[in-house]
């Protein structure tokens, strides 16, 4: 039932496109897991503070779990199960299997998809926080090690399996050819 407090929206996930009926309450966190079945994205906090609910939308990545469902209407939304390529794991998901970079694997959907959108973040030239030089005219930043854990400290990992994970993006960014 549409009313005050309920609204016809359609998502689009995974290049998928369901309408569907929501609180306007509803995060797209819920929405995502409850009322689509993708449950890759985790609820860790449900308070924007570990990013196992990040996914992307428009290519940026965001934490689900602060965005309202309503708010999504329309965008392009990928999970991490939107990320392989058919039945075969995308190189990150796999450099992520070969080099041991989780555990319990309760982090690792919301990992990959901020690296992954980290990876065009810099690519584009965006600082972060130890950027030495955030000049406007500023050459792109060396993506190290340093780097890397800055920009991904957003994501939480209580299993501790940050140096594989950093191992395994700095991969990826080597085969971008985007690391130092
Ligand atoms: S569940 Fe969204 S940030 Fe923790
Ligand atoms: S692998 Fe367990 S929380 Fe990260």
């Amino acid at each position: 039932m549409v009313d005050d407090m309920h609204s016809e929206i359609t998502l689009f996930v995974n290049g998928k496109t369901t309408s569907l009926e929501v609180d306007n309450r509803r995060t797209l966190l819920d929405a995502v897991r409850e009322d689509l079945g993708y449950t890759g994205p985790k609820k860790g906090c449900d308070h924007g503070q570990c990013g196992a609910c990040t996914v992307m939308l428009n290519g940026r990545r965001i934490v689900s779990c602060l965005t309202l469902a309503v708010a999504a209407q329309d965008a392009e939304i990928v999970t991490i199960e939107g990320i392989a390529e058919g039945d075969a794991l995308a190189p990150l998901q796999e450099a992520f299997v070969r080099l041991d970079s989780y555990q319990c694997g309760f982090c690792t959907p919301g990992q990959i998809c901020s690296a992954l959108a980290m990876l065009s973040e810099h690519a584009e030239g965006w600082p972060s926080a130890v950027t030495a030089d955030v000049s406007p005219d500023a050459p792109t930043p060396e993506l190290d090690a340093a780097e890397v854990r800055e920009r991904l400290s957003g994501n939480l990992c209580r299993c501790g399996a940050y140096p594989s994970i950093v191992r395994a993006t700095l991969e990826m960014a080597a085969r971008k050819g985007i690391s130092s």
